[in-house]
């Protein structure tokens, strides 16, 4: 282990931040398009979604078998927990909502797709577990906003104010 992240979890950093993108846009600018194009959108925002739950659980034991490289000069203790536990926040918070989002729409009972495949439901929809889902799954959403822009100053501060090398370490590699 150099003083970077390794490529693939450099990689998975990256393709993770555009599909967070893409899930968020598919949502909140579906307004924009006519009802038609409603199937293709949602299609569109559940496959990136199940994307990211399954690239955030790899990179999380990717992670938990190699620890990340250090930033140089090393930040205090203290900035060091609240780094430890900010990320421990986005591995949790991205997880569990593609989770939440999964189960509503195994729960609604109504057909549905992901990568253009035909996805299981339940036989009868529950209804009252979908509302509640669906909150949860709207106020994870609006949280991760929050988390990912805390988050992203973060990085700059590093690299604008403390001048270390934290954004560089997870910057993809020069040929
Ligand atoms: C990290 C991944 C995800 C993000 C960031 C995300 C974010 C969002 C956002 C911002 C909305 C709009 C909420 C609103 O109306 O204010 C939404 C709605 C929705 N999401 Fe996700 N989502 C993710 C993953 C998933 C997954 C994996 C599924 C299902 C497999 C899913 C299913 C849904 C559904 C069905 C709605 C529409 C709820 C409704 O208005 O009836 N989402 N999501
Ligand atoms: C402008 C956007 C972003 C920037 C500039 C950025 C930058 C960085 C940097 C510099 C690190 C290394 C931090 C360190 O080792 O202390 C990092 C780590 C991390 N980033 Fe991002 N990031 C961005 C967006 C995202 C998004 C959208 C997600 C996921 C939803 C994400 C998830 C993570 C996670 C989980 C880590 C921890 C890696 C580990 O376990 O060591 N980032 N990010």
């Amino acid at each position: 282990m150099g003083n970077k992240y390794s490529s693939l979890q450099i990689g998975i950093h990256w393709l993770v931040f555009l599909l967070v993108i893409v899930a968020y846009c598919a949502m909140e600018f579906r307004g924009f398009f006519p009802r038609s194009d409603r199937p293709l959108i949602n299609m569109i925002h559940v496959s990136s979604g199940i994307a990211i739950l399954v690239l955030m659980v790899a990179r999380l034991l990717i992670r938990l078998k190699y620890p990340a490289p250090p930033i140089v000069p090393k930040p205090k203790p203290m900035m060091t927990g609240l780094a430890h536990l900010g990320h421990l926040v986005i591995y949790l918070l991205f997880i569990a909502l593609p989770l939440i989002g999964l189960v509503m729409m195994y729960n609604r009972g109504n057909s549905w797709m992901a990568f253009g495949l035909v996805m299981p439901h339940a036989a009868e929809g529950n209804f009252d577990l979908v509302d509640t889902l669906k909150s949860w799954h709207i106020t994870l959403a609006n949280l991760g906003y929050v988390v990912i822009a805390l988050h992203a100053a973060a990085a700059l501060m590093h690299h604008y104010f403390w001048k270390d090398n934290t954004l560089l370490r997870m910057m993809p590699r020069k040929r």
